[in-house]
């Protein structure tokens, strides 16, 4: 959208959502893994897409590898530029290369899940009777991080999704009976104690943020809270509130904590998102709205805009982008073009919704670094060419129209 516009449209949109908030929400749950671009009132607004150049022809861009091009540099003043990654890729210093020259934070996209931290037999034998962790690899990780000068956001500790079912159960055995509410908080407690206190204690300095409940939210229409994430099956739907409260007692000062989750660009779940979102930071004990912002090429910009002015009513509140990628299954030229102008488009409204203070943007995470190993591909049952770099690393269209939108805006 045009300056112009958007300033033409702000007065209209902030009245708009005087109404829309305060709405509540309620539903139940599925398990649908994309966003949705709905507009707040039910009907899709058009964007049109149409390939234009997305570089200044006065500079050339041929050969980003040996320029001084960097993403992180570039967007230095607004907000930090982020990659998901996995620890093999820190391992290999080509790769290791890439992500230095154009990220600054990176969030593990699978390895700090409670999948890959729980330890199941230390657990079963633990005096205690409580959780206990394998911090390996996490401090392989962290370690990896720490050297290269990038920060982490943790992800992730409460979700319904890669966390093992026998945390839930009795003696840890899923042949047994679900433990009760209080056996459960003690367990989320404790499993969140020991987490962040490694970081703290270990790494101090390096996890700047954490995914602290990941997608609590129902893909159901009217929203609400999802039901069937054993969390809220053994504990109730206060255990959102439990988990911030537990994250803010142990994480290290000045950790910035998120709730996160996807298609919130929905107004179900937009609307959700605010009530809890904005009770949670009243108490102190939240810090941040994550939106996953897993997009296709039909991605409504405008929507995205909706959910920046709702979410940045709640002042102070820190917005991130955490999971961003735009699906898109044609490697043509042309595809590429659309799909740049849509990350330019996108940037271009980061760019002025933070510049004039009309929401905190504090960071940009991409979910994955290359088209060759983005978690698309599996999911979309295709192939998918949703990032900024190729599958030999060489940057996409997408990348330059992100550089160009700091011109735009
Ligand atoms: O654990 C096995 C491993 O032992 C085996 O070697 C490997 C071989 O295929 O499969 C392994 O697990 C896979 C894991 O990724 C690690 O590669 C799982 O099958 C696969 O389901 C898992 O997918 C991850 C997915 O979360 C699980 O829900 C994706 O990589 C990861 O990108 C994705 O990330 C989520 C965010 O955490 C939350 N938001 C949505 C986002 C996309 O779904």
């Amino acid at each position: 959208m045009a300056k112009k516009i958007r300033i033409l449209c702000i007065v209209g949109m902030l009245a708009a959502l005087a109404l829309v908030v305060g709405c509540k929400s309620s539903g139940g749950d599925d398990n649908v893994q994309t966003e949705t671009t709905d507009a707040p009132d039910g009907e899709r607004k058009q964007q049109p897409v149409t390939p234009m150049p997305t570089t200044d022809p006065a500079i050339d861009y041929s050969d980003r590898d040996a320029s001084d091009m960097s993403l992180k540099d570039a967007y230095s003043e607004y907000f930090p530029i982020g990659v998901a990654v996995n620890s093999w890729q820190l391992e290999d210093s080509t790769t290791m290369d890439v992500i230095t020259k154009d990220f600054s934070t990176i969030t593990t996209e699978n390895e700090m899940k409670p999948d890959y931290i729980l330890d199941h037999d230390a657990s079963i034998k633990a005096e205690d009777g409580m959780p206990e962790i394998a911090t390996d690899k996490m401090d392989e990780i962290m370690s990896m991080a720490e050297d290269a000068g990038l920060k982490m956001r943790g992800h992730t500790l409460v979700w319904h999704s890669q966390t093992p079912d026998w945390l839930f159960y009795e003696d840890y055995d899923i042949s047994k009976e679900r433990v009760d509410r209080d056996t459960m908080l003690k367990r989320m407690e404790e499993y969140i104690k020991k987490v962040l206190t490694f970081c703290k204690e270990e790494h101090p300095g390096v996890v700047v943020a954490w995914d602290v409940v990941n997608e609590a939210i129902s893909d159901n229409q009217g929203g609400g809270y999802r039901t069937d994430s054993p969390w809220y099956e053994v504990i109730g739907e206060d255990y959102i509130e439990y988990a911030f409260t537990y994250a803010r007692k142990y994480a290290e000062e000045g950790t910035k904590l998120f709730i996160n989750d996807y298609g919130l660009n929905g107004k179900d779940k937009r609307e959700t998102m605010y009530d809890i979102a904005s009770g949670l930071f009243e108490r102190g004990i939240l810090d941040g709205i994550g939106m996953q912002s897993h997009h296709d090429m039909g991605l409504v910009v405008d929507d995205v805009e909706t959910s920046l002015f709702m979410f940045a009513q709640i002042k102070g509140i820190n917005i991130q982008l955490t999971e961003l990628d735009i699906h898109n299954n044609d490697n043509s030229d042309t595809a590429l073009a659309e799909q740049a102008e849509l990350y330019g488009n996108l940037f271009e409204l980061l760019l002025y919704m933070d510049k004039n203070g009309y929401a905190d943007i504090t960071g940009v995470t991409f979910w994955g670094l290359n088209d060759e190993n983005t978690w698309l591909t599996g999911h979309r049952k295709e192939t998918s060419y949703p990032l900024l770099f190729d599958k030999d690393n060489k940057a996409k269209p997408c990348y330059f129209a992100i550089y160009d939108a700091l011109k735009e805006s």
